[in-house]
């Protein structure tokens, strides 16, 4: 595996690239998540590409942008071991000048739920994804499932912008006691950890309900309230695959999504039903 740091030796690399190529975009701190996107590009692809950058655009004043977990050791050891190809860790300077062309996530989209909970993010994380799909050009580029509304920005960005990667949606991975991988996880004490347990389970709880037919959102919400009792909900939404609000379950159509804050972590999770 060859790690590349300068924009010029990416450029020079991508240009004599023949054959499919798969990227998978990250801000380190790999996990089994991250680790399933990378599996899937080498499956998929003759070449594939990792990228790690702490990305300071999609971090708002007062997040964790300077404690954000940094592992470049074991993280190219990881990507090393994974087969992968090429792992480009550009520094800040490399991606962004002074005064930027700024993009804006869009309106219905962009700005509910994550978007309105933490305005600003999907500003920054399409930003950075369109200079990353400029700079590596892939054929495909993977992202998980568990940044839904993410993954839905950048399909939506893809579309608008006529970008040409096709974009794969990845599963997301869970931890066997149902906890969803996330670099953020390591902050978790043992007992907020513990505690962390009945998001995953909440929304089991909202699969099982719709399994036996009940199909009311409002009485999903209530139970799904009442497992996760006592835990500091940011929301909790059922959306279609649109990201508008929905009142009644459409079955192969439907998102249920929420933000729990355990202890000083903030955890997003979802499940497509
Ligand atoms: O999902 C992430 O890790 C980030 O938002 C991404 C897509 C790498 C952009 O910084």
């Amino acid at each position: 595996m060859k790690i590349i740091h300068s924009i010029e030796e990416l450029q020079t690399i991508r240009k004599n690239l023949k054959g499919s190529l798969g990227f998978v975009p990250t801000m380190g701190a790999l996990h089994d998540g991250h680790l399933s996107l990378i599996k899937q590009s080498i499956k998929d692809n003759e070449i594939t590409i990792v990228s790690i950058f702490v990305n300071p655009t999609q971090f708002l004043p007062g997040e964790d942008l300077d404690k954000y977990p940094k592992k470049i050791q074991a993280d190219s050891k990881i990507c090393e071991l994974a087969n992968v190809d090429y792992l480009f860790t550009p520094e800040i300077n490399t991606m962004y000048s002074k005064d930027e062309i700024l993009i804006k996530a869009p309106v219905l989209k962009g700005f509910t739920l994550e978007g309105q909970n933490r305005p600003g993010h999907f500003d920054g994380v399409l930003q950075i994804v369109l200079k990353l799909l400029n700079l590596v050009n892939p054929t495909n580029v993977y992202f998980g499932k568990k940044d839904a509304q993410q993954l839905a920005l950048i399909k939506q960005m893809a579309k608008n912008l006529f970008l040409s990667p096709n974009i794969v949606d990845c599963e997301i991975i869970r931890e066997k006691d149902g906890l969803a991988m996330s670099s953020r996880n390591i902050y978790l004490s043992q007992e907020e950890r513990k505690q962390a347990l009945n998001i995953s389970k909440s929304l089991k709880d909202a699969a099982k309900l719709i399994g036996s037919k009940e199909y009311n959102c409002a009485r999903i919400i209530k139970t799904m309230r009442t497992t996760m009792k006592g835990m500091d909900i940011e929301y909790i939404s059922i959306v279609n695959r649109d990201f508008q609000q929905i009142q009644t379950i459409e079955l192969g159509n439907t998102i249920i999504l929420l933000a729990v804050k355990v202890g000083t972590p903030r955890l997003i999770d979802n499940i497509w039903i």
